[in-house]
């Protein structure tokens, strides 16, 4: 029995051991397989890894010669712009200097134009200057004053101009020497018989201000379109009577109504001992009827110079309204202002029938 026991229990421990031997060879088998899936694994793992590093290494090397391509594109556009800055400088430099010619040619043209504008006044000087063979037969050129030593003296240092109000006595005249009064200033009146008799308070403050007054016919009629002497002196006298009348004596110098004389106005004017009274300095206020455009008118007038004659309308309010800057304006710029009489006095002196456009 104990025998059987040994033997039973030697054969149980044998068939233990084989059982051990194959889980071991089993667990072996099982490690041999992991480690083998794991190398495999392991080798392609790393084999996607180094074909992503190739990639992104290719990309990487793609993306930098297209910047490459593009920095050397920039450096090209760059030049090309500062060849273009170039050009353009240079056609600018051309262009201005062109411009620069154009002006001299300009300002060159401008000067030959007032020399010959200057000529052109100097001969109708010369034609007003000149009497005709009946004239010179029929009257002589009488002096109607000279200027007086003091006078010239007076002024000799000064630039004198002489405002001149047509046509008028107006609704605005009275607001006018209201103005005038303020700052000082004489000026003359070329009056129509016609508003004298509307305005006779107004003629006389003009008398007792200073200020001249001149004749410049009874109904503004165009004195060229006359036929006789006499026809123009009828025209002349209403006026020149109506003011005698209010302030005691006949005016003493004339302007005709629209600048329109001719050898009977100039005989006309001896007879009566009056210069003609024209102007240099024609504001246009008439036309216009603005305040800036009169300013710029006269002040930008290449004749405003000492001795001017400013031509000016008091029957227009826009005319009365620029005369506070005019004022201004012309005294900043060293002007005195002098009744016409008193600049042509201080300047050339006063010659019956003569016709001044500037003193
Ligand atoms: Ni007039």
């Amino acid at each position: 029995m104990a025998l059987k026991e040994r033997i039973s229990v030697h054969g149980y421990g044998q068939r233990t051991s084989r059982t051990r031997m194959v889980i071991c060879i089993a667990l072996i088998c099982v490690l041999a397989v992991g480690l083998g899936t794991l190398s495999v694994y392991t080798v392609l793992t790393l084999g996607d890894q180094r074909r992503l590093v190739a990639e992104q290494a290719a990309a990487l090397s793609d993306t930098q010669s297209r910047l490459e391509q593009a920095q050397s594109d920039l450096a090209q556009k760059q030049a090309e712009l500062e060849e273009k800055q170039k050009e353009w400088e240079q056609s600018r430099a051309a262009a201005s200097s062109d411009i620069a010619a154009k002006d001299d040619t300009i300002k060159e043209q401008e000067k030959t134009i007032k020399e010959l504008k200057k000529t052109i006044k100097d001969l109708k000087k010369q034609v007003a200057q000149k009497p005709s063979k009946e004239e010179s037969q029929t009257s002589t050129t009488k002096p109607v004053s000279k200027p007086a030593e003091s006078e010239v003296s007076a002024y000799k240092e000064q630039k004198i101009v002489a405002l001149t109000f047509d046509d008028g006595p107006g609704p605005y005249t009275a607001a006018l020497l209201d103005i005038l009064k303020e700052r000082k200033v004489p000026a003359t009146f070329f009056v129509l018989g016609t508003r004298v008799s509307a305005y006779p308070e107004l003629i006389k403050r003009m008398k007792a201000e200073g200020h001249e007054i001149g004749n410049h016919s009874n109904s503004h009629k165009d004195l060229r379109a006359m036929s006789t002497v006499a026809q123009i002196k009828t025209e002349m006298d209403l006026c020149a009577d109506k003011v005698k009348t209010l302030v005691g004596h006949r005016p003493t110098v004339m302007r005709c109504p629209y600048g329109n004389w001719d050898d009977q106005v100039v005989q006309y004017a001896k007879g009566e001992q009056v210069p003609i009274i024209q102007w240099d300095i024609d504001t246009r206020d008439w036309e216009s009827r603005n305040v800036n455009a009169i300013l710029n008118t006269t002040l930008n007038s290449k004749g405003l110079g000492d001795g001017s004659i400013i031509l000016l309308h008091d029957i227009h309010k826009t005319s009365v309204d620029a005369i506070p800057k005019l004022l201004d304006r012309l005294t900043a710029q060293g002007y005195t202002f002098v009744t016409v009489t008193e600049l042509l006095q201080a300047r050339c002196g006063l010659e019956a029938g003569k016709i001044y456009y500037e003193g």
